[in-house]
């Protein structure tokens, strides 16, 4: 067990133990890459003949491992696992749900270092980033178990109907779906799989989890961790597989109850509508992307606003779907903000991901890599120019790395309505606070935003801002650094379905039915 807690304070000031335990971890982990994963299917790792390889995004010489592909047969052989197991899981009394929860919570944080470091090499991000993200599940599950206690099991007596000739006891009782499918992106493959996965175990639903190819890893360390914990066969599933393949037969299969996707708007919206489009409807929670906008007003604290915007722009090499994607700033003091982001970014330390002096790394992808490079032709032909530019490390090559950028262009460039995941941020001059707000709400997504002024202008901009997470005067970050159970997190308008943030008090009802119970 982790003799501190990784707490939100912790990961602002890492204590020296921290890194050294990270670096041991490290050692250890990579003493036993190259291994073959396979499938998590009813309680065992399942081997399969279709097998890709997975390398380290900082440097493709490093093959992480070998791990099994799913088939649409798989996606059968899930749901069927899930839905026997469904039953007796449902009728688990909620507290041993919730014991079970923490038991798996504990487990993680006993892990906590080397599933870090497989995380870290498996996507690319920095040490902390990667300790924070196995840290936000233990947090996930601590909240959720907790919830449940708060709110009774949701099983709650009503008043007696007052009817003297035939008195009714009444109940509102919340219930499982069923099987709940999960599907988790790349980014946060770790915490995106947990959170959702244990919010719809602990609410009695059972789960076929599919995470996405770039990121087959952090699932099976999921699957391990709640099968440690006492889970029983079959409540939870892991399929690692092709979105176009595997997902689409996970999402339209008859045998799930609801769906949780975190991913782009595209596939968000096709699984919405596809959940509207049959029988009778299936609830869908989609967390989709984000082209988060911050506005610096004229009045605004210029230092506090560039460190905000370098970390939400640049922290994880800018493939948060919280990351900070649009600056308007007003033309009094653009200039000023230009040349505060041109030293910051300037001294961004880019390099190996897993090495402490990284701030960040490479981008998890060559996709993602060849976007940046195509956002920048674009930005190169369109009237816009490069304002501030980061380093690139010394061994670039040898990974997917990108330099971070700060681009000024004209309001009408394209790149302001495109979601990049990528290290460039769009900064645009705007006549006033009023047009900023305009510009920022003129965005078919609606997920973060963040805001740089004066106390007396606070109020104006969180009432008019369409965004589900906010953040103000932030120099931690623009739009990016929420943590379970101090900012929860969900999207409005095409960034979100539902509108219940991940870890609020809103979230876990959205895994249940409610069933009216009247009896005499
Ligand atoms: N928790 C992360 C953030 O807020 C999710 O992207 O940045």
């Amino acid at each position: 067990m982790s003799d501190f807690q990784l707490t939100y304070s912790t990961m602002f000031a890492p204590p020296r133990a921290l890194h050294e335990r990270f670096d041991a971890a490290l050692a250890r982990v990579r003493q036993r890459l190259g291994q073959a994963h396979g499938l998590f299917i009813d309680g065992a790792f399942v081997a399969r003949a279709a097998a890709l390889d997975k390398h380290n995004p900082a440097r493709q010489s490093e093959r992480l491992g070998r791990f099994a592909q799913a088939s649409v047969d798989d996606v059968e052989l899930a749901v069927a696992a899930a839905r026997r197991a469904l039953p007796a899981w449902r009728r688990t009394p909620w507290r041993e749900r919730v014991a079970l929860l923490r038991r798996a919570a504990r487990l993680v944080d006993e892990r906590l270092y080397e599933m870090a470091a497989i995380v870290s090499l498996e996507v690319g991000k920095t040490r902390m980033e990667a300790l924070g993200e196995v840290a936000e599940v233990s947090a996930f599950f601590d909240i959720y178990a907790r919830q449940m206690e708060e709110n009774d099991g949701y099983d709650h007596a009503l008043p007696d109907d007052p009817l003297p000739h035939m008195k009714s006891r009444n109940r509102s009782v919340m219930k499982p779906y069923g099987v709940w499918a999960v599907v988790a992106p790349f980014n946060f493959p770790f915490a995106l799989a947990g959170g959702p996965t244990a919010a719809a175990l602990v609410t009695g639903n059972t789960v076929v989890l599919k995470g996405s190819v770039e990121t087959p890893w952090s699932g099976l360390l999921l699957a391990q961790c709640l099968k440690d914990a006492g889970l029983p066969d079959g409540a939870f599933n892991c399929l690692v597989g092709d979105g176009a393949t595997v997902g689409e037969a996970l999402i339209q299969h008859d045998g799930i109850g609801g769906v949780t996707f975190t991913g782009s708007y595209e596939v968000g919206m096709r699984i919405l509508r596809a959940q509207v489009n049959r029988r009778w409807p299936r609830p869908c929670i989609a967390e989709m992307g984000g082209k988060n906008a911050a506005i610096v007003t004229a009045r605004a604290n210029l230092d506090a606003a560039a460190q905000g915007i370098v970390r939400s722009a640049f922290g994880m090499s800018g493939q948060k779907c919280s990351a900070l994607s649009r600056v308007y700033v007003d033309r009094s003091v653009a200039d000023a903000l230009i040349e505060r982001l041109r030293a910051a970014v300037g001294a961004i330390a880019v390099g190996e991901p897993q090495l402490e002096s990284s701030w960040t790394g490479p981008v998890a992808t060559r996709a993602a890599q060849l976007r940046h490079a195509d956002c920048r032709r674009q930005l190169d032909g369109g009237g816009a120019r490069i304002v501030a530019a980061g380093p690139l490390p010394a061994d670039a090559d040898a990974g997917f790395y990108c330099a971070p950028l700060v681009a000024e262009a004209p309001l009408d460039h394209p790149l302001w309505r495109k979601e990049m995941f990528a290290p460039l941020v769009m900064l645009g001059r705007v006549d006033g606070a009023e047009q900023a707000m305009a510009e920022a709400n003129a965005s078919d997504f609606g997920l973060t935003a963040g805001f740089f002024g004066a106390e007396d202008e606070v109020a104006w901009f969180l009432d008019h801002i369409e965004a589900g997470v906010t953040y103000v005067n932030r120099p931690l970050g623009a739009t990016t650094g929420a943590w379970p159970g101090y900012q929860p997190f969900g999207g409005w308008k095409g960034s979100g379905s539902t509108g219940k943030a991940l870890a609020s008090f809103h979230y876990l009802p959205q895994y249940m039915r409610e069933q009216s119970q009247t009896r005499i």
